[in-house]
Formats: structure tokens, C-alpha cells, sequence
């Protein structure tokens, strides 16, 4: 349906997971794919997959905290390969814990990944975006960011604070014509959620109103749409690909 045959295309978090489900829909659509990734040899692998499918991919290991360094990498990417026209903070952890039981270092490490490295990607592609004055950046968020959890302070304040960030960047950016849109996705068949029991497993289909959990790609179908033309009217959005969970 969508076609980024001239477009620049970076995915924070990649390697695996629903980033990479993410960089094989825009492969497809012919986007040149740009993976960012912390993890080297699954990047690696990640980009071989891609260019044996005929893709345009390209994997650079970075880092999502490391503000100087992410700057030179955009910089790096704006030279090899054209403008970036979409920004996808795909990048995040979980390190769950009570609240009485949490550790401050796993507050500031989730904090740091999730909220942080979305602020610093979002503001150093931004400087190229806006030369371009054309863009769209798309947060991954969670249903978790709307709704919370026990276990999950840490994660669900990340989160909401990506959902609070997406509407901030959405007001200061669109008079350079660049849209800025959040995905809450809710439980997403990845390596994170594999580790479930089977009862677990139950117990979530039962709340979801379609009765299941999600795949990767339904959240890339998303994101293709988010980074078109065909959404140019949506802004500071945050939309749930979550089987119905969050819905009021
Ligand atoms: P995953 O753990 O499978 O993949 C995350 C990727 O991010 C890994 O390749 C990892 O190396 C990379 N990464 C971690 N820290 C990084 C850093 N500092 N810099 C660069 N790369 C880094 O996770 P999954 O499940 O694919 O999740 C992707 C995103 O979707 C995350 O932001 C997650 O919070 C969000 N999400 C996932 C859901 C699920 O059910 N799996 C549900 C809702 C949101």
C-alpha cells in the first residue's frame, strides 16, 4: 500500500523484537532502513536478514542514552545515505519491580532508555528534520503509559512521560511541517512476552476484547501509516494497537 522508495527510514532498537518487524515492513514498502542498536552481532544479523530479502538496510550500533554520540551517528546517516525522513524511538527495557523493592538504579536505567533516549534521538534528528522541514517521528509508548501496573512504576511513568513528550514535540514542531504520534501497543508476541506461562497468557486474552495477543507487525502496519502522507493531518497522537484493552 505505502511506498518509501525515496525515504530515509531510522528504527532505534531494531536488532530484534518489534523494531525489527518494523524494519522489515518499511523494507518492503522500499524504504532504506536505518537500524540503531545497542546489540552489535544481533545487528549484524538483523541487517544480513534484510539485504538477503532485497532490502536497503543499514545497522550502526549506538547507543539511545549516549546524547554526543547519537549526534554523530544522525550526522553519520544524513551523509551516507540522504535526510531522514522518519524517526522511529522504538529503543526499551523493562526491569520490573514492587515499589517498595525498587532500586534506584532500575528507576534510572528504565527512565534513561525509554524517556531519555527518546528526547535525545527526537532532538538530534530534529536539527536535520527541520532543514528538510519534513518529517514524522513515531514513539513507541505503552498501554502500560495509559493505564499503569503493579510491578511496572518505573516503566509506566517512562512510558506516560513519552505520551506526555509526543504532545509537547507535536505543538513545537508542526509549523516545520513535522508530525509527531505515539503507539501504546498492549501485549505483543515478542522475546519480552514469550517467557509467559500458558495461564498468564490466558489470563490477558480474557481482558483483550479480540480475545489475543498482538504481533509486531500489527504495530508496523502502524507505523508505515504514521510515517506517510496518508496520516499527514494527525499530530500528537497516541494511538492503542492493543486488541481493544485500553478502549473508554
Ligand atoms: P526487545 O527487548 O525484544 O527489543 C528491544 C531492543 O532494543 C533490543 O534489540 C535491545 O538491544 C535494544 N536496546 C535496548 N536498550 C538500548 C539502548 N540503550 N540503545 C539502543 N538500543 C537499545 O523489546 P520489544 O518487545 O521488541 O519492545 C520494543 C518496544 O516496544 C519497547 O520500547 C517496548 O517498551 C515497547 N512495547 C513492547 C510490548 C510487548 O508486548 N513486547 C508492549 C508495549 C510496548
Amino acid at each position: 500500500m505505502h511506498n518509501f522508495e525515496q525515504a530515509v527510514v531510522v528504527i532505534t532498537g531494531a536488532a530484534r523484537g518489534i523494531g525489527f518487524a518494523i524494519a522489515e515492513a518499511f523494507a518492503i514498502a522500499n524504504a532504506t532502513v536505518v537500524i540503531i542498536d545497542l546489540a552489535e552481532e544481533a545487528v549484524n544479523t538483523a541487517v544480513a536478514t534484510l539485504t538477503n530479502q532485497g532490502a536497503k538496510a543499514y545497522g550502526y550500533v549506538g547507543n539511545v542514552t549516549d546524547g554526543a554520540g547519537i549526534e554523530a551517528l544522525f550526522a553519520q546517516i544524513v551523509q551516507n545515505h540522504g535526510n531522514i525522513e522518519c524517526l522511529i524511538n522504538n529503543a526499551g527495557i523493562t526491569r520490573d519491580n514492587l515499589m517498595l523493592r525498587m532500586k534506584e538504579e532500575e528507576w534510572d536505567l528504565v527512565l534513561n532508555i525509554n524517556l531519555k533516549g527518546t528526547y535525545i534521538c527526537t532532538q538530534k534528528v530534529f536539527k536535520h528534520m527541520m532543514k528538510a522541514r519534513k518529517g514524522s517521528i513515531v514513539n513507541i509508548a505503552s498501554v502500560i503509559g495509559l493505564m499503569g501496573n503493579a510491578g511496572q512504576a518505573n516503566y509506566a511513568a517512562s512510558k506516560g512521560g513519552m505520551i506526555a513528550f509526543t504532545k509537547s514535540c507535536a505543538k513545537e514542531f508542526a509549523s516545520r511541517n513535522i508530525r509527531v504520534n505515539a503507539i501504546a501497543p498492549g501485549f505483543i508476541e515478542t522475546e519480552m512476552t514469550a517467557t509467559l506461562s500458558p495461564e498468564i497468557r490466558e489470563s490477558y486474552a480474557k481482558v483483550i476484547p479480540l480475545g489475543k495477543m498482538g504481533s509486531p507487525l500489527d504495530v508496523a502496519k502502524l507505523c508505515l501509516f504514521l510515517a506517510s502522507a496518508e496520516s499527514e493531518y494527525i499530530t500528537g497522537q497516541t494511538i492503542a494497537v492493543d486488541g481493544g484493552l485500553t478502549m473508554h
